[in-house]
């Protein structure tokens, strides 16, 4: 099977624990793609029913509508029972990089307030350390963007803006992305403090102590890892 099979199948298993009535973040990304489709079946099924989708960036909102998932604004919603989103990286400890599609802010905002936060990956995605497999994206304020990345080189992040065609790539909120490769990370949770200590960085793709739990799908098939 393709690693984009086993995203499918991992989308496909994390899918099967959404219940009626439940409001559900979704993520961002090829993977999340998946999931979308097989909630959109689970529906039309109706085996489903009085589900609210909180999407994570505005490709999500537009692909959820398509399919005919109900969407709902977060601000209305003080509680979002599960969110299903892709990873780029995770460590044993289920941490996380984020960030490879662009939308890592409002997946954070999102994940944060979710009391399960159900990631869905191939196993190519697992690492012993964050940094081995993917470089860290940084979302950064525009403005003095290049004092953001100056200061990201100081930590040895040898960072670069993500670009498409000559041009930086913008979030959803109108900031740039810098790709920071940093090699594999000893400890995450000192490198978020120092790049949360930052006046304009916005935000950065570790996510720490968020999943709860990790679809992992590869040849032996789909693996369910839940932390604590
Ligand atoms: C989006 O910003 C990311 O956090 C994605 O969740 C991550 O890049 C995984 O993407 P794929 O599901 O496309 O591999």
């Amino acid at each position: 099977m393709s690693a984009d099979q086993y995203k499918q199948a991992a989308a496909q298993a994390a899918v099967a624990f959404v219940e009626s009535g439940m409001v559900v973040g979704l993520g961002h990304g090829s993977t999340v793609q998946y999931a979308l489709e097989a909630l959109a079946a689970r529906l039309q099924a109706g085996e489903l029913t009085g589900i609210i989708g909180i999407p994570c960036s505005k490709h999500t909102q537009n692909e959820a509508t398509r399919l005919g998932i109900p969407l709902g604004d977060i601000n209305q919603h003080a509680h979002i029972d599960l969110t299903l989103d892709g990873a780029d990286e995770v460590d044993p400890q289920l941490n996380l990089i984020k960030g490879g599609g662009g939308a890592l802010l409002r997946e954070k905002i999102v994940a944060q307030a979710s009391q399960r936060e159900v990631i869905m990956v191939d196993e190519g995605k697992l690492s012993d350390a964050l940094g081995t497999r993917f470089d860290l994206p940084v979302e950064v304020l525009p403005f003095a963007w290049q004092h953001a990345l100056a200061f990201i080189a100081g930590l040895g992040g040898n960072p670069r803006v993500r670009e498409q065609a000559g041009m930086p790539v913008l979030s959803d909120q109108g900031n740039y992305l810098l790709d920071c490769m940093f090699g594999p990370i000893p400890d995450p949770h000192a490198l978020a403090r120092q790049l949360e200590g930052r006046a304009g960085i916005v935000e950065h793709g570790l996510f720490l102590g968020l999943a709860t739990d990790v679809f992992v799908a590869g040849p032996a098939g789909v693996r369910h890892l839940t932390r604590g």
